[in-house]
């Protein structure tokens, strides 16, 4: 989990990805790796979901890809069996972070509240999801939540975008930020991969200004 952190911090933002067909997945992850973020959380929101991170990691072994809107363990499963490196979850499932946790796979549930951050922080977790960031109150609400829980990094995902990216990761508590505003779900459908690649390479520059 450590390792893992490290990586997504030097990376400072993951794409957050709604894909449609399988087959987009290799142009999608070369947009993502030629714009200089190689890193994807794919959610378990369509069918295809496992079968691209099934070929991002293969074509692309060194991407970070990990599978999000994981609600149970069967889906964690499905998500390692296709290479998936990361589970990301909505919410808090003590089930699914302690299936993770056991077979050490980095998970990031979901938590908003400090109940939910003590409920992470009870089972070892140094790192959760702040979801939906911008709903849930954005920088603020982080900053007073990571005042009484002074270790725990946050990655805010909800409401993100290349106006607000740089407030985010300014603030030291946040790990990374997650969106999908470079790879709308539209696009990848409509193979635009020239589009998302120019979005990512903004996003990761805007990264860049804060963090080297
Ligand atoms: C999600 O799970 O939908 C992500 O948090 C992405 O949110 P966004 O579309 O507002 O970036």
């Amino acid at each position: 989990m450590k390792d893992f952190q490290e990586k997504i911090e030097k990376i400072g933002v993951i794409p957050v990805i709604v894909i449609d067909e399988a087959k987009n997945a290799e142009s999608l992850a070369e947009a993502l790796v030629a714009g200089g973020l190689p890193c994807a959380e794919i959610t378990f929101r369509t069918q295809a979901a496992e079968e691209s991170i099934r070929i991002m990691t293969q074509k692309y072994p060194e991407m970070i890809v990990g599978a999000g809107t994981v609600l149970n363990v069967e889906q964690v499963e499905r998500a390692m069996n296709a290479g998936a490196r990361f589970i990301v979850c909505p919410g808090f499932d003590s089930k699914v972070v302690d299936y993770c946790l056991e077979r050490k796979i980095p998970v990031l549930p979901g938590c908003v509240t400090p109940s939910e951050i003590m409920q992470a922080i009870a089972c070892g977790l140094k790192m959760v999801k702040f979801f939906p960031a911008v709903q849930f109150g954005g920088v603020a609400m982080i900053k007073a939540l990571a005042a009484p829980y002074n270790e725990m990094k946050f990655v805010p995902t909800g409401g993100v975008n290349k106006e607000n990216l740089k407030e985010f990761l300014s603030y030291k508590a946040v790990a990374a930020c997650g969106g999908s505003w470079m790879v709308k779900r539209e696009w990848i459908q409509n193979g635009e991969f020239d589009r998302i690649r120019s979005l990512v390479i903004e996003a990761a520059k805007l990264k860049g200004e804060i963090r080297s």
